[in-house]
């Protein structure tokens, strides 16, 4: 099993990849993230996750040191080098490697480190199971549309879901308005219309929470992108998050209360199936 690796273009394998204990990622938590799904060894929407990679790293003042062209033909050297036709690439860009110091250092050079690890597909839709979520206060900061490797408060919130037997915490801000789950978009069906939170400053705008939009319009389902409370959810018909693991994964019970009606929903099964046909397209 071969997991490729690449930091600022000195390929390895991941085994032997290496960065200085005084990288800034490591120390200060300096830096932000991607995760691109590979399927049958083609990154998908690959574009859209170097653009939103390019929108953190500008928020943050990290300039990324390649252009948008050296990190495609990097991923598509990577892939060609694994062993296997399904995974991912996960990319971090980091402030780079100095003596710690809160203020930027004046020379380092920014750390671009990528790999690539196994991930096999999903099951097939008839064996995908719904599953729990149990919600949690939204303890983090206000910039939540940074993709920042700064994970605290979704690792503590998403081993807290998954000590209680459910698969995702769904973060609240005070006042009770839902935002998303710690590694994944949220979305409800409440009285015939799909709800899910505004890409404002409180979510990850998620690269499949923006292509399952496109299919709710293409489809015709009435949408809101609007933010929802707690109450609203637990009437919910149908709810389900979104991500590039997980992509459309229907959910039947909120903090140990089973929302009560068939799971996944009519919505939710026509998404996920329009979702697959994406993913046999692009393989
Ligand atoms: N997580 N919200 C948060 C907080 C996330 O961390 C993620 C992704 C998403 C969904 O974004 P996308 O559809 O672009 O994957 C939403 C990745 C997969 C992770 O941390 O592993």
């Amino acid at each position: 099993m071969s997991n490729p690796a690449w930091i600022d273009g000195v390929h390895s394998d991941l085994s032997e990849a290496k960065v200085s204990i005084e990288d800034r990622g490591y120390l200060l938590g300096d830096g932000i993230y991607e995760v691109i799904r590979i399927y049958n060894r083609q990154p998908f929407y690959l574009a859209a996750h170097l653009e939103r990679m390019e929108r953190s790293a500008a928020a943050i003042r990290i300039e990324i040191p390649y252009a948008k062209t050296e990190l495609e033909t990097a991923i598509s050297e990577l892939i060609a080098k694994s062993s296997y036709a399904d995974g991912y690439i996960y990319m971090q860009l980091t402030r780079g490697s100095a003596k710690r110091d809160h203020l930027f250092p004046g020379n380092a050079k920014p750390t671009l480190v990528m790999y690539v690890r196994e991930l096999p597909p999903l099951p097939d839709l008839e064996n995908v199971n719904p599953a729990a979520c149990i919600t949690v206060p939204d303890e983090r900061w206000l910039n939540c549309y940074i993709k920042t490797i700064n994970l605290l408060p979704n690792l503590l919130a998403r081993q807290k879901a998954h000590e209680s037997g459910a698969i995702e915490a769904l973060f609240y801000r005070p006042g009770g308005l839902l935002t998303e789950g710690t590694r994944s978009n949220l979305f409800a069906v409440i009285d015939g219309v799909v709800y899910t939170h505004p890409a404002t400053n409180l979510i990850l705008p998620g690269i499949t929470r923006e292509i399952v939009i496109g299919l709710i319009q293409k489809l015709g389902i009435p949408l809101k992108e609007e933010s929802f409370n707690l109450d609203h959810v637990r009437k919910a018909s149908e709810v389900w998050i979104t991500s590039t693991t997980l992509e459309v994964q229907p959910i039947n019970s909120i903090d140990h209360s089973e929302l009560g009606y068939p799971c996944p929903g009519e919505t939710c099964l026509q998404l996920m199936k329009e979702f697959r046909s994406l993913v046999v397209e692009a393989r």
